[in-house]
């Protein structure tokens, strides 16, 4: 593998430091946190140039479970995704800004997080995620989830907002326009959650932290 010289971006570490305070006091009040642009405008732009550069076949049609369980219900979940793997100056500028929040919120909420996933998405017109919970109690070590978007002229008339439905909200919940370097974290067992139809296209990025499930011999 190639060794990657790491992007010069200009990030406002003093910034950075409130806004993770910001979103340890919400997921700490409320296990949520929606902040409007929370990450890095430069970063943010970048990701959303390079998700629209992606060639086709790079995404894959995304599925409901894991592993074995995997199976594709396109009425149930529409989009198309593609991992994260660090293989770009992009990729990894991105990796690294998700891992200073990952330290921010150890510190803060020693929540113990190890590791972390994330991939593009692409949700075409028409295409939806029906409600949902990103990881069941014993079922998974997925422990934080985090959604970004990458939509820079985003409007209403687009649709595909995210819908969260936490437990100290109505049960219409609280609905999130999907615009550029908006970020959404939320306790994944807690807080089940959909995308509305999309009326034209919607890019985000979509991760998780998890703990370590490796027993301690
Ligand atoms: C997911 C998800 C929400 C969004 O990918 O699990 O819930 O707004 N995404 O893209
Ligand atoms: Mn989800």
């Amino acid at each position: 593998m190639s060794i990657l010289e790491p992007l010069q971006l200009v990030l406002d570490e003093a910034c950075a430091l409130l806004l993770f305070d910001l979103i340890a006091k919400d997921l700490y009040q409320h296990g949520y946190s929606v902040q409007t642009n929370a990450l890095p405008a430069e970063l943010a732009a970048l990701l959303a140039a390079e998700v629209r550069l992606l060639p086709a076949d790079h995404f894959k049609k995304a599925g409901i479970g894991r592993d074995q369980q995997h199976i594709l219900k396109p009425l149930l979940r529409g989009d198309h995704i593609s991992w994260i793997t660090g293989n770009t100056q992009v990729n990894q500028a991105w990796l690294e800004w998700a891992g200073s929040l990952q330290q921010a919120l150890n510190q803060r909420l020693l929540l113990g997080l190890f590791s972390f996933e994330s991939h593009f998405a692409h949700y075409a017109i028409g295409d939806v995620y029906t409600k949902h919970q990103d990881a069941f109690k014993g079922e998974t070590n997925r422990v934080l989830s985090l959604v970004t978007y990458l939509n820079p002229n985003w409007n209403d008339a687009d649709g595909s907002q995210l819908v969260l439905y936490p437990q100290d909200m109505n049960k219409d919940g609280l609905q999130v326009s999907p615009c550029l370097a908006t970020l959404v974290v939320f306790l994944s067992e807690d807080v089940p959650h959909e995308v509305l139809a999309a009326l034209g296209d919607r890019f985000s990025i979509a991760g998780w932290f998890s703990v370590n499930s490796t027993p301690v011999i």
